[in-house]
């Protein structure tokens, strides 16, 4: 039986990477090793969370001797390592959290690998998930490829390019195995409230203003959170070993064409008029240091690996939509704080 670690699976993506792992692979012991931040959530996992191969532990992966020695105690065969610090504003308020967690957390992942696997590498693999932001800002046309310069503009790609060049140097020095995905924007169930998609959702249940950052002229490319995690399982098992893979959707929408969509959604959704969400568009000031454009090439993984996203945005966004409205408690639990409170009565602590 392997064992793999999972990092950042009480998150938005890491909660689909682990359900998918726990159900697909039975033979597999998954650990999932999350600090329980703001960002994290054990209500993303509850439907799993009673399967025979699924661990939860709950730490910080900035601690060095705790992450030293759960690899002494495991030995795993495997690292997916999605925690992090995620959200681009916080990253503009509090820089150093992200360099704490980003850099220095996968720093010590890596000295935790290395050290615990040094004599053999054999069927070893560190999963780095990362983002195409480190790229930087694509002016109106060109992709992101594989081979695209480093560029990153906020604290949050900055600490992640890092981490990326970390996990790079830690195969050509020590041979460490390991593969690295960019992937463009997710979205999806189980997203935090704070980023775009699913915070204009609950600010429509709500009645509330939807803050459109500038212009709304800004481009981000959008994959649905699933076919993310199928990636990253195809990537994991079929890899090349010191490749880097980019992920995208093929889907690049301007944010107000975006938030003008959902608006629409929602209207028809929640028997609304037409045109009603819309009248909560509200333009407010810019994000410092704004990236203009996020484009994805994806062509490697579909031509290497026969990956290619499986669902049409129409139908990702309708699903998401779906999904908050039927899971409006979720939101609340959130948005009130509720949430924190589950793993001190679940486990109680
Ligand atoms: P998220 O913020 O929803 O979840 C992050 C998880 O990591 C949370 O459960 C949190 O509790 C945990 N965590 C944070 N700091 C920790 C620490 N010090 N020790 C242990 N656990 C910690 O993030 P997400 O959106 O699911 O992103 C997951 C990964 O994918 C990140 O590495 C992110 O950079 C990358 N990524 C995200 C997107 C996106 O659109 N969300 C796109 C591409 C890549
Ligand atoms: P976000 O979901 O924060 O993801 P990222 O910054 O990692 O791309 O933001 C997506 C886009 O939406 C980005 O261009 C910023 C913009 N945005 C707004 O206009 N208003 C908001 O309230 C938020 C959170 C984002």
């Amino acid at each position: 039986m392997k064992k793999i670690l999972i990092t950042g699976g009480a998150g938005f993506i890491g909660s689909h990477v682990v359900r998918r792992f726990v159900t697909k692979y039975p033979n597999y012991q998954i650990y999932n090793l999350d600090a329980l931040t703001y960002a994290g959530n054990l209500e993303n996992i509850k439907d799993i969370e009673a399967a025979p191969n699924y661990t939860f532990v709950k730490g910080d992966i900035v601690d060095a001797d705790f992450i030293n020695s759960l690899f002494a105690i495991h030995n795993f065969d495997g690292v997916l390592h999605l925690a992090a610090e995620s959200h681009v504003d916080r990253s503009i308020s509090d820089p150093l959290a992200f360099v704490r967690t980003n850099v220095i957390g996968t720093m010590n992942l890596l000295n935790a690998a290395k050290n615990q696997w040094k004599n053999d590498f054999t069927d070893k693999l560190f999963y780095h998930i990362s983002t195409d932001e480190v790229y930087g800002s694509l002016g109106a046309e060109g992709l992101f490829t594989e081979t695209t310069a480093y560029d990153p503009n906020s604290p949050y790609s900055a600490s992640k390019a890092s981490s990326d060049h970390f996990v790079r140097a830690y195969g050509e020095t020590y041979g460490l195995p390991y593969v690295l995905t960019n992937c463009s924007n997710n979205y999806g169930s189980y997203h935090f409230p704070e980023k775009l998609i699913p915070l204009f959702i609950n600010n429509i249940i709500h009645n509330r203003p939807l803050p459109v950052y500038g212009d709304g002229n800004y481009t981000r490319d959008w994959l649905f959170v699933e076919d993310h995690a199928v990636a990253i399982d195809l990537v994991f098992h079929e890899g090349k070993n010191h490749e880097t893979y980019n992920i995208g959707g093929f889907n690049e929408w301007k944010n107000i064409d975006l938030v003008k969509l959902l608006c629409q959604l929602m209207d028809q959704k929640l028997g609304r008029t037409e045109g009603t969400c819309a009248k909560l568009i509200t333009y407010v000031k810019d994000r410092p240091g704004h990236d203009l454009r996020y484009a994805i090439d994806a062509s490697k993984i579909n031509t290497e690996l026969g990956w290619k996203p499986s669902v049409t945005f129409e139908e990702g966004l309708e699903r998401t939509i779906s999904w908050y409205l039927d899971n409006t408690e979720w939101l609340d639990n959130i948005t009130s704080g509720a949430y924190q409170s589950y793993y001190k009565d679940q486990y109680s602590v």
